[in-house]
C-alpha cells in the first residue's frame, strides 16, 4: 500500500492511525477530514510533510471523493459523525455524514476496484446484560439503539450490500470504545480528565453501572493496520483488548490517577435509551490474523492519557467551555 486516503483522520481514532501508520509503515497518507467541531488540524502537527496531504473537503461531496480515490491505493474510512449525546440532540448530520458519505465513497471505490477499509463500532450490536456470560462476535444479531449507532449499522450493511453486489474489495472493523491522545473533550474519559484539571466534579451519568470495554486508540491502529495487510475480503473483524469496566470504576480511577479523592464526582441525568454494557470477543482477528493488544493495562494507559490531557492544554481548551455548556443545557 503506497498511497492511503484516510478520511476523518484530523479526528480523534484517524489522526492516531496516521502517526501509527507513517511511523510504522512507508505509505504516503492523504487525509480528506470536513474539520467538523471534532476535526482539528492541530492532530496531525509532527507528521512529516513529505509523508502527508491534507484535503479540507466532505466525504458525501463526490467530485472531491472521486478525484482523491482515483489516486489512492487504498481507502481507510474512519470519517464519521461520533457522539451519542449529540445525535439525540441532532440526527440529520449522523444521517448525511455516515449513511451517504459511505454511500459516496463506496461508489468510488466501486468504480476505481480500489482496496477499501471500514470503521466501525461495536455499538451496531446493542447492548448486553451485566451478567451476560456471552460477548459480541462476528455473528451477533446487528440491533442498535441510537440514532448514532443505527446509523453506523446502516453504514456497514452498506459496505456488505457493495461487497456482493458489485465486488467490492471492502473489509469492515467493529471496535470497542477508544481511549487515548487527540479524543474530544465531549467523550468520557477526556471530559472528566479535563474537568478535573479544571476543578470541575467529574459527571456521571445516571447510577454509572454502564460497562465499557476499552481499547488504547494505538491498538485500535495496529489492527486496522492487519486487517489492511492480512484481512479477507468481504470480512468483518471485531476489534476488542478485554478492556471491560463500568463508569464508576473510570470515574474513581480518573480522580485518584489525579490525587483527587475517589468519591469527588457527581451523578447527573442518565443518558435516554443508554446502552448497559458492551463486550467485545476479538478471538477471529487474534487467532487468524495474529493480532495482540500491547496496551493491556488500563491503569497505565489512563495514567499517560492524563499526561498527555496535562501537557496538550492548548489542543483540547478551545472547546472546553462550549463542551460543558451544552451539557448544562442537557442537565448533564
Ligand atoms: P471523531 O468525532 O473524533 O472524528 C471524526 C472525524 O471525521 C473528524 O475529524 C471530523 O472532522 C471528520 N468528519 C466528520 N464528518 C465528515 C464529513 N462529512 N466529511 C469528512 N470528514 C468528516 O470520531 P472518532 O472517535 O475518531 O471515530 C472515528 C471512527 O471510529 C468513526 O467511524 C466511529 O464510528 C468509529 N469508532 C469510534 C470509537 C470510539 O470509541 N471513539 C469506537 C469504535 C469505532
Ligand atoms: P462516550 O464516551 O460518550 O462513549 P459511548 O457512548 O460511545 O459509549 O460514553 C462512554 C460512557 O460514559 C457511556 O456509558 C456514557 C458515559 N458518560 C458519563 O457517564 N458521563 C459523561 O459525561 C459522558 C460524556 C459519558
Amino acid at each position: 500500500m503506497k498511497t492511503l486516503l484516510v478520511t476523518g483522520g484530523a479526528g480523534f481514532i484517524g489522526s492516531n492511525f496516521v502517526h501509527y501508520v507513517v511511523e510504522n509503515t512507508d505509505a504516503h497518507v492523504t487525509v480528506l477530514d470536513k474539520l467538523t467541531y471534532a476535526g482539528n488540524r492541530a492532530s496531525l502537527d509532527g507528521v512529516p510533510k513529505e509523508r502527508l496531504g491534507f484535503v479540507h473537503g466532505d466525504i458525501a461531496d463526490p467530485a472531491v471523493v472521486n478525484s482523491l480515490v482515483a489516486d489512492a491505493d487504498a481507502v481507510v474510512h474512519f470519517a464519521a459523525e461520533s457522539h451519542n449525546d449529540n445525535s439525540l440532540q441532532d440526527p440529520r448530520p449522523f444521517l448525511d455524514t455516515n449513511i451517504m458519505g459511505t454511500y459516496t465513497l463506496l461508489e468510488a471505490v466501486r468504480r476505481h476496484d480500489k482496496r477499501f477499509h471500514h470503521i466501525s463500532t461495536d455499538e451496531v450490536y446493542g447492548d448486553l446484560e451485566l451478567d451476560d456470560p456471552q460477548r459480541f462476535t462476528e455473528s451477533t444479531p446487528y440491533n442498535p439503539s441510537s440514532p448514532y449507532s443505527s446509523t453506523k449499522a446502516g453504514s456497514d450493511l452498506l459496505v456488505r450490500a457493495w461487497v456482493r453486489s458489485f465486488g467490492v474489495q471492502a473489509t469492515i472493523s467493529n471496535c470497542s470504545n477508544n481511549y487515548g491522545p487527540y479524543q474530544h473533550v465531549e467523550k468520557f474519559i477526556p471530559r472528566q480528565i479535563t474537568n478535573v484539571i479544571d476543578g470541575i466534579r467529574p459527571k456521571l451519568y445516571g447510577a454509572g453501572e454502564n460497562v465499557r470495554d476499552w481499547i488504547h486508540a494505538n491498538d485500535h491502529s495496529s489492527a486496522v493496520l492487519t486487517i489492511l495487510e492480512r484481512g479477507q475480503i468481504g470480512e468483518t473483524y471485531l476489534i476488542g483488548a478485554d478492556g471491560e469496566k463500568n463508569n464508576k470504576d473510570v470515574v474513581e480511577l480518573i480522580l485518584t490517577t489525579m490525587g483527587e479523592p475517589a468519591a469527588g464526582y457527581d451523578h447527573v441525568l442518565d443518558r435516554p435509551g443508554h446502552d448497559l454494557r458492551y463486550a467485545i470477543d476479538s478471538t477471529r482477528l487474534r487467532t487468524e490474523l495474529g493480532w495482540t493488544p500491547k496496551f493491556s493495562d488500563f491503569e497505565s494507559g489512563l495514567a499517560s492519557t492524563v499526561e498527555w490531557y496535562r501537557n496538550n492544554e492548548a489542543w483540547w481548551r478551545p472547546q472546553k467551555a462550549a463542551t460543558e455548556a451544552k451539557y448544562v443545557t442537557q442537565g448533564q
